[in-house]
């Protein structure tokens, strides 16, 4: 089988994650017998630098002619001053809405292997958590009708949430089933005691709930949320909610976690192709300096293979053998606790190579 994959390196650190898991995908494609061709292209700041705009006509054209996507990340301080339409993150939002991905799904768990890198109480870590945020990704805020206008004290500007019925029907879908896989326990996150969005929001979720008896959902208002997600995360099992809500918790669930370097993420739509990238961002500061931490981009590789290819043992593989390096002590620097005895810091290339040679043991 081949699977053409459509690979946006982008900024920052993205060229050296990207790197890591198209050599882990090379190496799990050599096992299985499937073979995966990789187009790059450009997207976000440096496609604004060569080409004048975040997302260059032909990228977008290569990306819904993909089997999937994967992508590194976008931005940079170089390119922040530039007006909303023009920053290298619109690249991003315009490929989710035109490829259709509203579900987003943001696994955060806690290995075994880093409860030492967790922040939280060590009683609250050795409880762990299993954490699966599914955030809904083309509506709300981030796409709502936004712009400036004179007021009475000047200049004002706006943007809004509005969310239709089937918008919050369709990811809360994604969300019930994902539940009824898991452990059937759903908390759906809304802010419904001030916003109207948050009560359709919780409307539609209490009436597809009759749809799945097996499943108990329960509403939480977001600013709890945030703060029993350090008190208590074991609580957690599948959260649904709002685009800005999500992209908010999943950030907090990440550090939780040990480091945001760990955390893979997919977006799907109505087809299986998808655009699978690391939940962090472009991180400037150590962009080309070989210290990233690549974890997050191979298994969001992982995550490819699982939900677009359907090849389960080859994404099985590849995070058991993340889990591996981590036990045997192995770390990038973001997640390495200093002065633990028996841990070895890693660049981000030799990351990479501990990984492959568990893939191919
Ligand atoms: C994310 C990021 C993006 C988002 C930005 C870069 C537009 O923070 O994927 O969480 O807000 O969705
Ligand atoms: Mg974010």
């Amino acid at each position: 089988m081949d699977y053409n994959i459509a690979v946006i390196e982008g900024d920052g650190i993205g060229p050296e994650i990207i790197d890591s898991a198209l050599q882990i995908l090379t190496a799990v494609g050599e096992k299985f017998n499937v073979s995966f061709a990789f187009n790059k292209l450009s997207a976000g700041g440096n496609a604004i630098d060569s080409l004048g705009t975040p997302l260059p006509d032909s990228t977008l054209m290569a990306c819904l002619n993909s089997d999937s996507v994967l992508l590194g990340a976008v931005g940079g301080p170089k390119w922040d001053g530039l007006p909303g339409d023009m920053r290298p993150e619109k690249a991003l939002l315009s490929i989710r809405k035109e490829l259709g991905l509203y579900a987003n799904l943001r696994p955060a768990r806690l290995l075994p292997e880093l409860k030492d890198a967790c922040p939280l109480r060590k009683e609250i870590a050795d409880e762990g958590f299993d954490i699966m945020i599914v955030r809904e990704l083309t509506g709300g805020m981030y796409f709502g009708e936004r712009g400036r206008r004179e007021g009475p004290d000047g200049q004002e500007a706006f943007d809004t949430e509005c969310y239709s019925e089937a918008e919050i029907e369709r990811i809360g879908i994604i969300a019930f089933e994902l539940a009824e896989k898991r452990t059937g326990r759903l908390i759906s996150i809304d802010k419904a005691n001030v916003l109207e969005s948050s009560r359709l929001w919780r409307e539609v979720m209490h009436r597809l709930a009759l749809r799945y008896p097996h499943v108990e959902i329960s509403d939480m208002l977001v600013d709890n949320a945030a703060m029993q997600l350090i008190r208590n995360p074991n609580q957690f099992d599948v959260i649904v909610t709002s685009n800005m809500f999500g992209d908010i918790l999943s950030d907090e669930a990440s550090q939780i976690t040990g480091s945001i370097g760990l955390l893979p993420s997919a977006s799907l739509g109505a087809t299986k192709r998808g655009m699978y990238e690391p939940i962090h961002g472009s991180a400037p500061d150590i962009a080309g300096r070989d210290m990233a931490n690549p974890i997050a981009t191979i298994l969001s590789a992982a995550m490819m293979l699982r939900l677009s290819f359907e090849l389960e043992e080859a994404a099985s593989l590849i995070e058991t053998a993340v889990s591996r390096v981590l036990a045997k002590g192995l770390r990038t620097a973001d997640i390495a606790e200093p002065g633990t005895p028996d841990t070895e810091v890693l660049s981000c290339s030799q990351m990479t190579m501990a990984v492959l040679k568990e893939i191919e043991v």
